[in-house]
């Protein structure tokens, strides 16, 4: 016993003085950067499990400015709160900071790291980007206009078959997003397997999200005890790798080079490609195409729901701008026909929105985090090769010295008569973030976000519940910020109502 504490305080000490000693070779490492004090071992972990943490990350610069060190665990962390910094680091000096940090649970759900949006800047990496982004662009210059406006169709006949009855949007937005990946990938599938893969995606990013499956990163030792909850998210990676095998398998075997409809197909071609030039080799596998596919849902099912969630929550407290877009709809459209997406240089007021709701709530607030790939400076401090670098994109959208009464829902500020600075208030926005690892769905984002609500926002008169009980619009901050569950009425206009 005695033996036992002995240890444990031989083990605590020099834990202690190599973390001072540490301490003082990162003061160095980071010229005078500053930031709070780190404790022993845990550094600032502490503020990492802050539940409003781009909000926290923001309210430190009140103390610390724009740019400050934390240490979490054995990671060293700069944060980048300002719409400045994060181009320097992202534009500027994308290629220093293009990396993501090594994750043990990311490997452990990722076929080994291969995946794309937490996969390091490697050849192998490089390539696969490429790869899914010129599939993309060969699905952007087909068809995909045509399945968002079927599916924006699709949402409005849900929306009337609700009868005017107080339902939760969030769950509708965040099926008919997936449900367009789905069509783009793979085609029409039966609603029970998109149900399926929908389902899956949602538990899989809150499991991966779990307090206790997080800390394994930053905290190794915790690694070696049983964890209920990595195992219950290693059973869902393992449906999801079924679902997403299966679906590669059956495009292999019918999959035609005169006939490529689908993206998978795309995907596989580009791949085949690849590996028939050997000069090429850069080690792109199918496991990269299938983490691809698995990152394309992810990315692009909760983001884009939470957008179209938050708008409307913006809109009931906002009934006014309700009723101008939907006098702006029917000045240009009307209801004889669709909107489409070229209808969007006509509609700026409904730009505006969208770009105000983007604006307050980016639905990734801190984006992903970003690795320095060699020794570098931000703003005059050295970065060492290995930092984690935090965007954090929900503090430069709220930075003060940038944007007027920002905590105010404007979307005015982008429609401002003088050029500058309406081209002002675009450069200081960042939702999607910037630079070699910035969004690859960008485009398919801004294009369903806006005709899904020219949709319904011209179909529909969106109401509390009851007069006066309106969403709370704090938000629930985790990858995604999510606004707090509520219920609307969607009430049909026009020749809907009469039907
Ligand atoms: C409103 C909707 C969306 C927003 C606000 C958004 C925002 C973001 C942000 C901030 C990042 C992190 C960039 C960085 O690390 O610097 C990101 C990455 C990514 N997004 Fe989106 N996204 C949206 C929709 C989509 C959609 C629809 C897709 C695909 C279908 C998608 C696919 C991805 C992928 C694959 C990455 C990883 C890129 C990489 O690491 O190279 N996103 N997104």
């Amino acid at each position: 016993m005695f033996s036992a504490v002995l240890f444990f305080l031989v083990f605590l000490a020099v834990a202690l003085l190599g973390r001072r000693h540490a301490r003082l070779l990162r003061g160095k490492a980071y010229g005078d950067m500053p930031g709070p004090w780190a404790l022993p071992l845990i550094g600032n972990l502490s503020h990492m499990f802050h539940p409003d943490l781009p909000v926290h990350f923001l309210k430190l610069t009140e103390l610390y400015g724009p740019i400050y060190h934390l240490r979490f665990g054995n990671k060293d962390v700069v944060v980048l709160n300002s719409s400045d910094l994060i181009r320097e680091a992202l534009t500027r000096k994308w290629t220093d900071f293009a990396g993501r940090p090594y994750s043990f649970v990311a490997n452990l759900i990722s076929l080994g790291g291969r995946d794309l949006s937490l996969g390091d800047y490697t050849p192998a990496w490089r390539l696969q980007r490429k790869l899914t982004h010129m599939a993309f662009q060969r699905c952007l210059r087909g068809d995909m206009e045509q399945i968002v406006r079927n599916q924006a169709q699709r949402l409005c006949q849900v929306f009337r078959g609700y009868r005017g009855e107080p339902v939760d949007v969030a769950r509708d937005f965040s099926l008919h997003a997936c449900q367009v990946i789905s069509a783009m990938m793979f085609g029409p599938l039966d609603s029970s397997a998109i149900k399926e893969i929908h389902d899956c995606t949602i538990e899989l990013v809150e499991r991966w999200s779990a307090v206790s499956v997080q800390v394994l990163d930053f905290l190794p030792i915790l690694r070696v005890f049983p964890n209920a909850a990595l195992r219950k998210l290693l059973s869902c990676v393992a449906k999801r790798d079924a679902f997403v095998q299966d679906m590669m398998k059956k495009h292999e075997e019918s999959r035609h080079p005169t006939e490529m409809r689908y993206m998978v197909d795309h995907m596989l071609q580009i791949l085949q490609e690849h590996v028939a030039d050997k000069r090429r080799d850069l080690g792109l596998s199918p496991e990269h195409i299938h983490m691809a596919i698995v990152d394309l849902f992810i990315g692009g099912t909760e983001t884009t729901a939470a957008l179209l969630t938050w708008t409307v929550a913006f809109l009931l407290h906002r009934s006014e701008i309700q009723d101008r877009i939907h006098h702006e709809i029917m000045t240009v459209i009307g209801f004889d026909r669709d909107p489409t997406y070229s209808d969007r240089e006509h509609l700026p007021y409904l730009s505006a929105t969208i770009t105000e709701s983007l604006r307050l709530r980016p639905s990734a607030p801190l984006a992903l985090p970003h690795v320095a790939t060699r020794d570098t400076s931000l703003s005059g401090f050295p970065i060492p090769k290995g930092t984690t670098i935090i965007p954090n994109l929900y503090g430069a959208h709220h930075d003060g010295s940038k944007w007027d009464c920002p905590l105010e829902f404007r979307p005015e500020r982008f429609l401002e008569s003088d050029d500058s600075s309406s081209y002002e208030a675009q450069r200081n926005l960042v939702p999607f973030s910037c630079g070699a690892r910035g969004c690859l769905g960008e485009a398919l984002a801004r294009m369903e976000s806006f005709l899904f609500l020219a949709h319904i926002l011209r179909d529909f008169r969106i109401l509390p519940p009851l007069s006066g009980s309106l969403p709370d619009l704090r938000g629930q901050f985790g990858t995604v910020v999510h606004c707090k569950p509520f219920t609307v009425r969607l009430l049909p206009r026009g020749a809907d109502s009469a039907a």
